[in-house]
């Protein structure tokens, strides 16, 4: 009998056409519908890319002033939803409390609709409802924050664009706008990936004709792993276990020895440098001189080249970013919560895409248990 050919991992698996975005590891880029993402991070608002993703396009001003309109118009989360997320226990993981809300703002929305059949919905449907969830998530993670924090809710500002009002509804002061620009990169750059885990969790809910808010339910669920979106939180224990820089060398010598796997390093499909990592380190580089912490610079430095020394493998995004969202004054739970805020775009532009063409994502599996058997009057010993 011939071995069958099993991907692990679906590793090297091309699965469908996409035309939402191109990794390109030989090349080092990722381009989010023809353009690239540095190009993006350095010149658009958050909200314009996320028009991007949805429509193939950039807006033009009346199309962004739309899209902005909509937005502000949907920044609150509405009183059961909070109500429903002060009912998660303060000490669960904050994705928890994300991925419930998103689930209860589904029930809402889809409540009446009636049958399963009728659960996809139609593509205007679905990019109102993508634009929804892009208007109130930054209010969920910044509620979250401050619920932990004790302190009260602060009202979203409809005077404000996207980044600087999610960092208004974090803190409850305005940012200043070197803070805005590399908080809105981040987001940017977080924005989409093509294939990664929970864009295709969220392709194959999706792929099986249900809601796009269960598809995003699923996603969340997939993106909370330290595999994936978890690592940039991860980062930060790593920063926090280490202490300062002169305290890399031991312990990565300690870590390695451990068989530990250093979070913020490592990529399945980059493997000589993440596309996204010189973008969100220059954005650091603004945070470290503005917050004038040059010791994360050196152990954020010492760690990379250490590593990279030792191992060869390169950091990913989540490596400069969890440090980033440290010094904006994010709690280390909250960042993959961000990461969701923005990854929501891409999800959902995937759903979209997915049900423009769907064919039920359905693969085989080579059985490797007992030989057939039978019962053979075998009871259970009760
Ligand atoms: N630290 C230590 N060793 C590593 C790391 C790491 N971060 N990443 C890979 N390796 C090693 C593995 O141990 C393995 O070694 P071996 O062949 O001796 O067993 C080899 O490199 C290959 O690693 P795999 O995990 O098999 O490679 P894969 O392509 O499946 O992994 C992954 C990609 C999961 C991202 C991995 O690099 C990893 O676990 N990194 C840490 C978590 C992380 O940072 N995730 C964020 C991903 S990017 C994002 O979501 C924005």
């Amino acid at each position: 009998m011939t071995e069958p050919d099993i991907k692990k991992g679906l590793a090297g698996v091309v699965v469908d056409y996409t035309a939402i975005s191109k990794v390109n590891p030989e090349t080092n880029s990722l381009l989010y519908r023809g353009y690239p993402v540095q190009e993006l991070a350095a010149t658009q608002p958050f909200e314009a890319v996320a028009y991007l993703l949805w429509n193939g396009e950039l807006p033009d001003a009346e199309q962004l002033a739309q899209l902005r309109l909509t937005e502000r118009a949907h920044r609150a989360i509405p009183d059961d939803v909070r109500t429903t997320i002060d009912l998660v226990p303060l000490d669960a993981h904050p994705m928890d409390e994300v991925r419930t809300a998103v689930s209860l703002i589904g029930a809402r929305d889809l409540a009446g609709t009636g049958s399963v059949l009728d659960a996809s919905g139609s593509a205007e449907q679905n990019l109102e409802r993508s634009i929804r969830l892009f208007a109130v998530l930054p209010a969920i993670v910044a509620y979250g924050q401050r619920r932990r924090r004790g302190l009260p809710p602060v009202a979203p500002r409809d005077d404000l664009d996207y980044a600087a009002n999610f960092l208004w509804m974090t803190f409850g002061e305005e940012a200043d706008e070197v803070v805005v620009d590399a908080f809105n990169r981040s987001m940017i750059l977080y924005g989409e990936h093509s294939f990664n885990a929970s864009t295709f969790t969220a392709r194959v809910i999706t792929s099986t004709l249900s809601d796009l808010y269960s598809a995003v339910v699923g996603a969340i669920g997939a993106l909370k792993g330290p595999l994936h979106g978890g690592a940039n939180e991860a980062v930060l224990h790593i920063f926090d276990e280490i202490g300062t820089a002169d305290n890399v060398g031991p312990w990565l010598d300690q870590a390695l020895a451990e068989k530990r796997k250093i979070m913020g390093f490592g990529h399945r499909v980059y493997k000589r440098g993440d596309s996204r990592v010189p973008t969100m380190k220059a954005a650091l580089d603004t945070l470290v001189e503005h917050y004038d912490r040059p010791d994360v610079a050196a152990l954020y430095d010492t760690l990379e080249s250490e590593f990279v020394a030792r191992k060869g493998i390169y950091p990913n995004l989540d490596y400069p970013s969890g440090p980033a969202y440290n010094l904006i004054g994010f709690d280390t739970e909250t960042f993959t919560p961000l990461f969701v805020a923005a990854r929501v775009t891409g999800w959902t532009a995937h759903i979209m895409e997915q049900l423009a063409s769907n064919a039920l994502i359905r693969p085989l599996s080579e059985y490797n248990g007992p030989d057939e058997r039978h019962i053979d009057g075998y009871v259970a010993d009760t």
